[in-house]
């Protein structure tokens, strides 16, 4: 009988691991107990902060419903989903020169309505700037993909997604558009403002607990996909916002800044404040399916961003 102590356990616990058959969970678990382990020596973790951790996930998972999932908040806001998309573009082939990814949100629909390049994604009333949003969906090599899928998402003036304001049965502010023989395309739409997270269950308690503010910088959502090529899912932040350096969901990064222009005579639509930004997808890598990043929200309940 071996002593179980505070430097036996974590090999205690992995050799109890070794008969596992996937050899992928076999790995993936062992890492987390050694991390896990190193986590509470580090820490010197007493009893009654671990029994206050568990009582926070109890409260996470409590808190998740068919339209809330505080897990994938939690996993946002500690920049864990983040790091995950991170590790999803640097895998496989010509990823570098790819458009980086950013979150997919909660709010994304799979039957947002197909629209003719130039149409406006606006349904309702709104005080919002008119815009357009134009520009090319290329290979890594820049060369243009034709009748490439721009599916565009994105909240009001108020911060707000249509899901969040209206029955399902409508929509507002998400289209589906198609790249024509030159990869172009554009749409007009109004500029979205930030929104804070939802700050209601236990994550927001966590970071008002943290001193943080819990904004997200102003974006538009995209989903651009072409047979043969990996999904870029992604999102394009106007610059100028003032949390654009302090995103709470760490999906704002520099690639991915835009700038509303006012002349820009490249812009489809003269006369209107424009965005221009061409996506770059990389080919699929072998057995790789479409690459998909971030929970379908359709499959996995509905989330923060
Ligand atoms: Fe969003």
């Amino acid at each position: 009988m071996k002593a179980i102590n505070e430097n036996t356990i974590t090999d205690a616990v992995i050799e109890q691991l070794s008969g596992t058959p996937d050899p992928r969970l076999k790995q993936i678990t062992e890492i987390l107990v050694k991390h896990l382990h190193a986590f509470a020596r580090e820490a010197d973790l007493t009893p009654g902060e671990w029994i206050r951790g568990i009582g926070f996930l109890t409260a996470v998972g409590q808190k998740c419903t068919e339209f809330r999932q505080e897990f994938i908040l939690l996993s946002d806001t500690l920049g864990f989903s983040a790091l995950v998309n991170s590790l999803h573009d640097k895998r496989g082939a010509d990823l570098e020169a790819a458009t980086k990814s950013s979150l997919l949100g909660p709010f994304y629909r799979k039957d947002s309505p197909v629209m003719e390049a130039g149409a406006t994604i606006v349904t309702k009333p709104t005080n919002g700037m008119e815009t357009c949003v134009y520009g090319k969906v290329t290979d890594t090599k820049g060369r243009p993909i034709a009748d490439a899928s721009v599916e565009v998402w994105q909240p009001d003036e108020h911060g707000d997604y249509d899901l969040q304001k209206m029955d399902p049965s409508e929509m507002d502010l998400r289209g589906r558009f198609h790249s024509d023989a030159a990869g172009r395309y554009h749409l007009r739409t109004i500029c979205p403002v930030g929104y804070k997270i939802p700050m209601d269950g236990p994550v927001g308690d966590m970071i008002r607990a943290q001193g943080r503010h819990g904004w997200r910088p102003s974006h538009i959502h995209f989903l651009i996909s072409a047979p043969g090529y990996r999904e870029a899912v992604t999102a394009l932040y106007i610059e100028g916002d003032e949390h654009i350096d302090s995103d709470t969901v760490f999906g704002a990064s520099d690639s991915l800044v835009v700038r509303v222009s006012r002349n820009d005579a490249a812009s489809p639509i003269p006369g209107l404040p424009s965005i221009g930004y061409d996506f770059r997808l990389a080919p699929v890598a072998a057995g790789e399916g479409s690459g998909r990043v971030g929970a379908d929200p359709s499959e996995l309940a509905r989330a923060s961003q």
